[in-house]
């Protein structure tokens, strides 16, 4: 039986997956794309997918069932609990987190070792993966490059860095003491990813909402108040060039590649920046700020910069969008059009 070769992205009715899909699909000779996520997909994203497939990764016997259907060629792994919701189940998030991602890293070896070629297997890390000590050092800090400061306070910064390094192991150590270790075929690349800020989609749960829930809220004339300090910094990214990494790194050749996983941003701005620039665009916004001091902690834990230059060295990575261009070319034309009555 020939089976179907596909890309399978899981996680995919959300945020990322919405703009991975609409890549994907617009890319000729793409493969085709089938979906698995707890949600069924939104309407509008279901005619540019293959198959949908409603479940859940924790399901060995659905990921079975998938592997006998398939050839699976590439992973996007995004299916995660993001890092205020896994603060309220820190133990359901270590297993949608890290359970979940080795189940589907077992899928990429099971599936490499039948066709005898490599998967690729796409992960998104986060900004979450790092732990500053102090206020001071975040601000003191050099723009922060992949192997420092890792010491997350969240149990989804610590599920994503043990992804990062579960996706090494699996890549290069699996089974090293086997009488004869082979390659286990698995092709692991990693974006780490700072906040995304799309204009089309709200993310869910996450402790950089604060921007794009701003900006949201004053598309839409609504009232928001913003749940860190005017003075919080962290890196953001526009989510098109966030679709834009994993699409490069997908397609980097394996040669080039230097490490595992690879830091990407666009623009650092405070929370205070980010509501003055709305406002620009939007006089009538009412922004407060009514930090919650929990949240702020985590925020406060996050790197103001990263260093990307490994992967501007070794895959060519470079953001369309800075902070003005992200605003004026990006986020508010688009916004605007969203919520513009029909
Ligand atoms: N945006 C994510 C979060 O806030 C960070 O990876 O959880």
């Amino acid at each position: 039986m020939v089976r179907k070769k596909i890309t399978l992205i899981t996680g995919a009715n959300g945020e990322v997956g919405h703009g991975l899909i609409r890549a994907l699909h617009a890319m000729p000779g793409a493969l085709p794309i089938v979906v698995l996520d707890l949600r069924g997909m939104d309407e509008a994203i279901l005619p540019l997918v293959d198959t949908s497939i409603t479940g859940d990764i924790l399901d060995t016997d659905l990921l079975d069932n998938l592997m006998s259907e398939y050839e699976i060629d590439t992973i996007y792994h995004l299916a995660a609990l993001l890092s205020t919701h896994s603060e309220f189940r820190p133990e359901a998030a270590h297993r949608v987190n890290v359970q979940g991602t080795i189940n589907l890293l077992h899928v990429a070896i099971e599936q490499a070792a039948w066709r005898d070629e490599a998967v690729r297997f796409l992960f998104p890390g986060s900004v979450a993966a790092y732990g500053m000590p102090d206020l001071a050092t975040k601000h003191r800090a050099a723009p922060v490059p992949e192997d420092d400061y890792l010491h997350p306070i969240t149990m989804y910064g610590c599920n994503k860095l043990y992804d990062e390094h579960l996706g090494r192991y699996y890549m290069h150590h699996y089974r090293q003491l086997a009488a004869r270790p082979h390659s286990t075929g698995i092709d692991f690349r990693c974006v780490r990813f700072p906040g995304l800020i799309s204009a089309t989609t709200m993310p869910a749960g996450g402790t950089s909402d604060y921007a794009p829930e701003m900006l949201h809220a004053a598309a839409q004339g609504q009232p928001y108040a913003c749940f860190v300090r005017p003075d919080t910094i962290m890196p953001f990214l526009a989510m098109p060039d966030g679709i834009q990494a994993l699409l490069a790194l997908a397609a980097a050749p394996r040669t080039a590649l230097t490490r595992c996983v690879y830091n990407v941003t666009g623009f650092s701005l405070t929370a205070g920046e980010i509501a003055a620039r709305v406002q620009q665009d939007f006089p009538a916004a009412q922004i407060t700020f009514a930090p919650q001091p929990g949240r702020q902690t985590i925020v406060d834990s996050w790197p103001a910069r990263l260093d990307d230059s490994a992967a501007r060295r070794d895959w060519g990575w470079q953001p369309r969008y800075d902070a003005e261009t992200a605003f004026r070319d990006y986020l508010i034309p688009t916004i605007r059009q969203q919520y513009a009555p029909r």
